[in-house]
């Protein structure tokens, strides 16, 4: 059965990864990537959309659909360019060709949303690596959307780990707290990523150095060596590394779980989410003790086997490299 997927984004170097990552499949498995739709988050929306469309350009991929954020009118938290550079690409983007698509012409991602749920209900699996907005906008519009998703996974939350954009909170659920509980509230089988596993997996640039000596003329490996090498020094910057050489690459873990399930160990729970802490906005919790629980809404991630989806993650972008490189 061909698998129904839009990709919720807002590139960011760990989406430009994952995006890459999937897009490694869609020659080889049976997945209809139907649209990526771009949010505001690590930078401005106008920035995630053209990056999107970039990298789709940079990959040969002509024909998936871009749909367009919204600004945020009142944003507790600020746009992350000092980690993912002002253009989400490391500063790279004005060494590529432009995307093919413009911003002002290309659909609302919430309406894209909105009109591929209906169009194929029960069947779509929507993959959000971005602040929850597009989802929760397209709820509001059209209540009762999400539930005709047939899954919804996204990256985010923290639970038994420190967040990454105050001590408790994660940034794709805090630099939107209202859409990511309304988007919980919408179903109960959630499917949450969480910084408890995604801070294991730290891409280096020896990751792909094979690549780079076996591709020396592709753009493609070119601009990829370029981006770890911008977000390694930025993550240093930041101690996102426990000073090890590399990137989080938190989006990825959701390429994983749509291609190496077995690769995630997950508890069944209640996710709550914090909107309105003087100090906690954000936080995630998931009620640990023991005693009988109800209102479940999410299956969460607790564990991760990292070596094996870094592995698997570098085979994957050296076969796209080759069929980019063959075309
Ligand atoms: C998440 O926040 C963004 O900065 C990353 O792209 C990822 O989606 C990690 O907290
Ligand atoms: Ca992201």
């Amino acid at each position: 059965m061909v698998r129904k997927l839009i990709l919720d984004t807002d590139p960011g170097g760990d989406d430009i990864f994952s995006i890459l990552w999937l897009l490694s499949f869609l020659k080889h498995k049976n997945i209809d990537l139907l649209a990526i739709t771009t949010a505001a988050g690590n930078v401005p929306a106008r920035n995630t959309f053209n990056a999107a469309c970039q990298i789709l350009r940079l990959s040969e991929v002509d024909d998936i659909v871009v749909g367009r954020g919204v600004a945020l009118p009142e944003q507790l938290f600020s746009h992350a360019s000092h980690i993912h550079g002002s253009d989400g690409m490391g500063n790279l983007s004005q060494t590529l060709p432009p995307g093919r698509r413009r911003f002002a012409d290309s659909p609302p991602s919430e309406k894209l949303i909105i009109d591929l749920l209906n169009r194929y209900p029960g069947e779509v699996t929507i993959v959000g690596i971005a602040p929850l907005t597009n989802l929760a906008i397209a709820e509001n519009q059209a209540p009762g959307t999400l539930r005709k998703a047939k899954e919804i996974v996204i990256m985010g939350g923290a639970f038994n780990v420190p967040g990454n954009v105050t001590p408790v909170a994660e940034f794709n659920i805090a630099f939107n707290v209202k859409a990511a509980q309304q988007v919980f509230a919408s179903r109960s089988d959630m499917v949450m990523l969480p910084l408890d596993v995604t801070r294991q997996l730290v891409f280096t640039s020896e990751m792909i150095a094979d690549l780079v000596a076996d591709y020396p003329e592709s753009k493609l490996v070119e601009f990829m060596a370029k981006l770890v090498e911008f977000l390694t020094r930025t993550s240093l910057e930041h101690r996102e590394t426990k000073g090890e050489r590399g990137f989080v690459i938190h989006d990825a873990v959701a390429i994983a779980y749509l291609f190496y399930p077995e690769l995630l160990t997950f508890k069944r729970g209640q996710v709550m989410i914090e909107t309105q802490g003087k100090f906690t906005t954000g936080q995630t919790l998931l009620d640990n003790r023991h005693g009988v629980k109800s209102g479940f809404n999410a299956w969460v991630a607790t564990a991760v086997d990292s070596h094996n989806l870094m592995a698997c993650l570098v085979q994957d972008l050296t076969s796209l490299v080759e069929r980019v490189h063959h075309n």
